[in-house]
């Protein structure tokens, strides 16, 4: 099974619990939520208190994506606000393996992210401490951006390395997922879409969900 996980850095802020309650009621299964510093990443987005809006009124589970410097000082505030997974950049530095047991430690998921030019031996230490992989298919920062084909390959990479392992992680991809690219994608063993503007930036959000699902189905 694909699942469909809807990045609300696409929605309409200004109405974002409707966006929200569409895609959840269109079966999406996480909600992604796209954190941003403006340093780690030029942009600037959401904080732990969106999340905490957001959790009552919803039961998809939160997938939150952090990207952004010194992730340790946050994980417990996204936790606390009802992050379900929080993912975290290799790139982002500092005591990765501190910072992912603090993730579990805390209750939640434990997610790691790689830069489309990061090798995927940069995980051979901390797999077995991940409940997912997402690979980046764009570089980090922005919506709407073009999927790098060269990633592609390292999809079906670090699927081969968990299987090698026993392990049971989801390989999440993000970054220029449509009905277009998203049968490539799951093809090259992917679990999880990631969708900003294939979903978010379209008129009918619900469809959108349901098409990419059946595009991914392809794959
Ligand atoms: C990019 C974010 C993505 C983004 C994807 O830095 O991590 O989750 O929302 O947007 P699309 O699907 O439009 O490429
Ligand atoms: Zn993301």
């Amino acid at each position: 099974m694909i699942k469909m996980a809807p990045s609300i850095l696409s929605a309409n802020f200004a109405a974002l619990l409707e966006d929200v309650m569409m895609v959840e009621e269109a079966g999406a299964e996480y909600l992604h939520i796209d954190v941003m510093d403006g340093r780690f990443v030029p942009n600037i987005t959401i904080g732990p208190l969106v999340v905490e809006a957001l959790r009552p009124r919803c039961a998809m589970l939160f997938d939150v994506h952090l990207m952004i410097e010194r992730p340790e000082l946050h994980v417990e505030s996204f936790i606390n606000a009802g992050a379900d997974l929080v993912t975290v950049h290799v790139e982002s530095g500092g005591h990765l393996h501190r910072t992912l047991s603090l993730i579990r430690e805390k209750g939640a998921r434990a997610g790691i992210a790689l830069n489309p030019a990061t090798h995927p031996s940069t995980l051979e230490y901390v797999l077995p401490m991940v409940d997912l992989v997402l690979l980046m298919t764009v570089n980090p920062g922005f919506g709407g951006q073009k999927l790098i084909p060269e990633v592609l390959p390292k999809i079906t990479a670090v699927k081969d390395m968990l299987k090698e392992r026993g392990l049971q992680a989801e390989v999440q991809v993000d970054g220029g997922i449509n009905s277009s690219t998203a049968a490539a994608v799951v093809k090259a063993g992917a679990d999880v879409l990631v969708a900003g503007s294939a979903i978010f930036g379209r008129e009918d959000i619900a469809a959108a969900v349901r098409e990419l699902r059946k595009a991914a189905l392809r794959g």
